[in-house]
Formats: C-alpha cells, sequence, structure tokens
C-alpha cells in the first residue's frame, strides 16, 4: 500500500518523507490556499518545491472545467516535473481529458469521485490514480469505505491497472480499514499517518527495557 501525504505544508512533507514511508503527495486548491499559496506562478513554484523534497508522484490540481483548458494546463503542469501527476475533476470533460493524457504516456488522478460508476469510467478513460473521497461520504451519512469495497471488486473483475487512491482519510482507522480492503494508495493528513504509530504497551515495554538496562550499568 502506497503512503501519500495530503497537504501542501512543506514542513509536514519534510517530515512524513524523514520518516522513510512516503511514497508521494497529493494536493488540490484549498489545500494551497490555506498554506498561502496563491497565483499561478507561486503555485506552480510549489508544486516543484514538494517534488525536490519526495521522491514519488506529486499531483496537481488543473481548476479549468473545459476540455481544451484541463489540456492547456495538464500540459503546463506535466511538464514543470517528471513526478507530477495531473489532477482531474471527475466530470465529463475531465474523463475526455484523462483519456487524452494516458494516450500520451501522462500519469493522472481522477478526484471527487463518489461512486463505483465514476470509477468505473475513470478506469475506462485510462486514469493512473482514482480517488474516492471516503471522509466527505462519511460526513454526510454514507459509508466511505463500503465504496473502497465496491471498486475494489469491480476493478479486479476486469484487472483495471487504474490505482484506487482512498483520499479524504480523516483518521488512522482510515488507513487500517482502506489496508484491509485493499486500496492501492491511501492520501491523508500527517497525523493519521502518525496515528499507527501509536501503542501504549511499546511505551511501557520501552520504559521497562530502559530502566532495566539502567539497573544492569
Ligand atoms: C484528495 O486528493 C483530496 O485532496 C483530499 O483527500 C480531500 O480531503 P478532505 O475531504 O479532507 O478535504
Amino acid at each position: 500500500m502506497k503512503f501519500f501525504i495530503d497537504t501542501a505544508n512543506l514542513d509536514q512533507i519534510r517530515e512524513a518523507q524523514a520518516m522513510g514511508i512516503l511514497d508521494g503527495v497529493t494536493t488540490n486548491p484549498s489545500l494551497m490556499a490555506k498554506e498561502g499559496i496563491t497565483g499561478a506562478t507561486n503555485i506552480l513554484k510549489h508544486y516543484v518545491d514538494i517534488c525536490t523534497i519526495v521522491e514519488g508522484d506529486v499531483s496537481a490540481e488543473v481548476i479549468s472545467t473545459d476540455f481544451d483548458g484541463m489540456v492547456r494546463e495538464g500540459e503546463a503542469l506535466a511538464a514543470l516535473h517528471p513526478q507530477i501527476v495531473v489532477k482531474l475533476p471527475m466530470i465529463a470533460d475531465g474523463i475526455k481529458a484523462c483519456k487524452y493524457f494516458s494516450d500520451k504516456g501522462i500519469k493522472t488522478n481522477v478526484t471527487l469521485v463518489f461512486s463505483a460508476g465514476q470509477a468505473l469510467l475513470a478506469a475506462k478513460a485510462g486514469a493512473t490514480y482514482m480517488s474516492p473521497f471516503i471522509g466527505r461520504l462519511d460526513d454526510i451519512s454514507t459509508d466511505g469505505l463500503a465504496l473502497i469495497a465496491d471498486i475494489r471488486l469491480i476493478y479486479d473483475n476486469y484487472g483495471f491497472e487504474t490505482q484506487i487512491l482512498a483520499a479524504s482519510v480523516r483518521h488512522t482507522m482510515h488507513i487500517m480499514d482502506c489496508a484491509k480492503i485493499g486500496a492501492d494508495v491511501m492520501t491523508g493528513p500527517l497525523s493519521a499517518i502518525k496515528g499507527l504509530l501509536k501503542h501504549p504497551l511499546t511505551d511501557i515495554g520501552l520504559a521497562q527495557f530502559l530502566e532495566d538496562y539502567k539497573k544492569g550499568n
């Protein structure tokens, strides 16, 4: 299972990278705005900064909603750095643009997926990644993890190679549940990733070992 961090915060990206478990980064316009990164020039520079920190794929989202605009923007994004993945919205023109980029060998991430039907379309268009937003489904009393399971079944039925990128992960148990279901990738906040480290018996056991070592020395 690949671990992506879902942020535009460079310190958090550096921290996750330093842990040695990071496979990539996802961003979106809201995450950029949260870090105060505004204006096309600054946003493009920020993507390159992220690419210099991590070794894996970095999703950069287009803001156009028409095919020509997405192609123009996506090509500019892809030209920024070899690690850039063009992130496209799950709308008709987004699917058309996904097919365009996948035919050209440019990696894509179809985002804002909320149904198995949308996931099927993204796979048909040759998406590299397809991002179902599980947390936002949970927010409206709909089972986000059940959607991941449905998509896993459908993709396995037909051998689709599109990777299921579980997005809108909010906490550590989301990561574990996605791993059990077989999501290829998860993207979440640093706090959810660090939550995997925690167990009180680890802390108690380590304290005991250190205490016993001191006794013998
Ligand atoms: C995915 O690529 C999105 O950036 C993200 O996971 C959205 O998460 P949120 O629902 O917590 O905003």
